[in-house]
């Protein structure tokens, strides 16, 4: 396995607020080659994991391994990591807007020691013309500059991709090309993909496995076509009954009926017993164990 995520916890501390357990025992493999949709409501913590992966955050409990190593907070050493690369929401955000994108590329290239790789090289790879290295990042649409921070995280020769909602500050019409795309780049080069997104029409579309998280836990996890034809827990099917269309395509929804707890105080036994049409008495007492479904109705007896 490339990525071993095993029973993760990740806590925000504020000053003053109460302990945030964003991430509470998640544990998730992503493999060389192989796409993963992550996907849960608003809040549930899928950003502070992609953010623990890349060592951004610092990791309560639990471990990440990548490549059979752990990952430690990384620091001011972050932008010579270059074995995970991230692709944020916002493209404008995350390039400079003073410099050639031709020369944030090769920022990359140089921390791979990659002499024989170009910024243009890159920037083909990724569907632009090679002149585009010469101009600023203001003079290119949404889609474009996604694809320029797409290449910028290509130049590092990354073995783990992983995306934070990629698509979603983007036109209709470049969503579903900026994901192909990033999952064709990372199916090429043998990297494994973490693909974070609210549309689960686009996660349909690229991705082999599927992860449903809920409030810092990852609650169900298979194949993609076959948590699509049998979604286990309730959680995934109400997310999956929520999409707006019958054809299965949209994007999900801003809430399910009832809220999201605050993960501050989550419920005590399963965390989604409170939102839960078939909840039992022990689903109030006790948490199902983790695995394929994490739900008392799936539990082997
Ligand atoms: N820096 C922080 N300090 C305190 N709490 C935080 C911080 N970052 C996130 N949180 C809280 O941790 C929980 C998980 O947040 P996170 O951003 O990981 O969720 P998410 O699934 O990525 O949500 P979204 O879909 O809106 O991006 C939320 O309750 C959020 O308010
Ligand atoms: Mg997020």
């Amino acid at each position: 396995m490339t990525l071993q995520i095993e029973d993760l916890v990740v806590e925000h501390r504020s000053p003053g607020r109460p302990v945030v357990r964003a991430v509470a025992g998640a544990s998730l493999t992503v493999s060389p080659g192989e796409v993963v949709g992550l996907v849960g409501e608003s809040g549930c913590g899928k950003s502070t994991l992609a953010r623990a992966v890349c060592g951004l955050n610092p990791v309560t409990g639990g471990s990440i391994t990548f490549e059979g190593r752990p990952v430690t907070p990384l620091g001011l050493r972050r932008r010579t990591l270059t074995a995970v690369q991230m692709v944020f929401q916002d493209p404008y955000a995350s390039l400079n807007p003073r410099r050639r994108v031709g020369d944030q590329i090769a920022d990359g290239l140089r921390t791979a020691g990659d002499r024989a790789t170009t910024p243009a090289d890159l920037l083909e790879r990724v569907g632009l013309p090679r002149e585009f290295a010469a101009r600023h990042p203001h003079e290119f649409s949404g889609g474009q500059r996604q694809r320029i921070a797409i290449a910028r995280a290509l130049a590092a020769r990354p073995r783990m991709l992983i995306g934070d909602e990629p698509i979603s500050a983007l036109d209709a019409s470049a969503q579903a090309q900026v994901a192909t795309l990033m999952r064709d780049l990372a199916v090429d080069s043998g990297a494994g993909l973490l693909f974070i997104s609210h549309d689960l029409s686009v996660v349909r579309l690229i991705a082999d496995r599927i992860a449903v998280m809920y409030l810092g836990r990852i609650v169900e996890v298979g194949n993609t076509a076959e948590v699509w034809a049998d979604p286990r827990h309730p959680y995934t099917r109400a997310l999956l009954q929520a999409i707006p269309r019958p054809d299965g395509m949209g994007v999900l929804p801003a809430e399910l009926p009832g809220d999201v707890p605050d993960p501050a105080n989550p419920p005590a036994g399963c965390r989604f017993h409170p939102r839960c049409p078939l909840a039992m008495d022990v689903c109030r007492e006790k948490e199902p164990a983790p695995g394929p479904v994490a739900c008392w109705l799936h539990e082997p007896a």
